[in-house]
């Protein structure tokens, strides 16, 4: 086998080989740079794209992170996705999917790292600090869920310093923590084959077959947190998630909390115990 190359575009065939006959990745669009690739994923779903059609970029001139927040993607380095998928689900559910991707997410990271945990909704970090981000966007009829596009950036060989300032200890790569060059390619192939796997039980099964796989590898248990949902603040001790993906929070009287939407700040650090395989 030869050694991973960094700054080489993916072997999109290879990709594309694996996937033919598979529910995600069936049609992949690709390019080399593209605004975002949940702009592009969403106007081919406008346009009757089926289910399971992916878009790559190698790079994104206005990748765009949760809470208007923009994502940095530098080319030829991370991987920069998006899923079209068709859930026959109402839109009430659509944020478990996040959720589902998540876990998917961290499942295929830690192929590469046990040092990879789950931060509520759906970010993965590696001690502390971002490996992976997640924004899902959702059109709606009726109560249904039309179509919901499922933004997936990793980084993957990014170096520390090539982040910038707002960010320096805030995010990090596979290959910064590794040490080693990460096959983009073998990386890409692996998050469909999981993606496609934890969806299939999540549409069989519902959340409750998740969310045991999700809160094993969550490291917020226990933490202390302090949440912000847009417009109230709550604070308190992370219990886990709840079987329809809410986050439950114990605050300082004892109250039981189940938290749906929000950003989380951990206010006593991060739990180290995925360290372990
Ligand atoms: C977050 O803020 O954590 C979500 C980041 C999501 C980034 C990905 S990269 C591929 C897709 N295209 C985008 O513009 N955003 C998502």
């Amino acid at each position: 086998m030869t050694a991973a190359q960094v700054d080489v575009p993916l072997s999109i065939d290879t990709v594309r080989e694996a996937r033919r006959a598979a529910r995600l990745g069936g049609a992949i669009h690709y390019f080399e740079s593209v605004d975002s690739t949940n702009s592009v994923a969403h106007r081919l779903a406008g346009e009757c794209a089926a289910e399971g059609t992916v878009v790559i970029a190698e790079t994104q001139t206005r990748g765009r992170g949760r809470l208007g927040r923009r994502w940095i993607s530098p080319p030829l380095r991370n991987l920069y996705m998006s899923v079209v998928l068709r859930p026959p689900l109402p839109a009430a559910a659509a944020p478990q999917l996040s959720l589902v991707a998540g876990l998917a997410a961290a499942e295929t990271i830690r192929e590469w790292t046990p040092r990879a945990c789950l931060k509520w909704p759906n970010d993965v970090l590696i001690d502390g600090r971002k490996v992976c981000g997640i924004l899902t966007e959702m059109e709606a009829e009726g109560g249904r869920v039309a179509f919901v596009i499922l933004g997936i950036g990793v980084n993957l060989n990014s170096t520390d310093d090539e982040f910038p300032a707002e960010l320096q200890g805030k995010a990090v790569s596979v290959r910064s923590t590794t040490g080693a060059i990460v096959d983009r390619t073998a990386f890409t192939e692996r998050l469909l084959s999981r993606l496609e796997e934890r969806y299939d039980l999540f549409l069989r099964e519902g959340f409750a077959a998740i969310q045991p796989l999700w809160e094993a590898l969550s490291g917020l248990t226990g933490r202390h947190v302090r949440i912000d949902d847009g417009g109230t603040h709550y604070e308190g001790c992370v219990a886990g998630i709840a079987d329809d993906g809410s986050l439950r929070v114990r605050d300082a009287t004892g109250r039981a909390l189940q938290v749906m939407v929000g950003d989380v700040t951990v206010v006593d650090g991060y739990a180290t115990d995925h360290g372990k395989e």
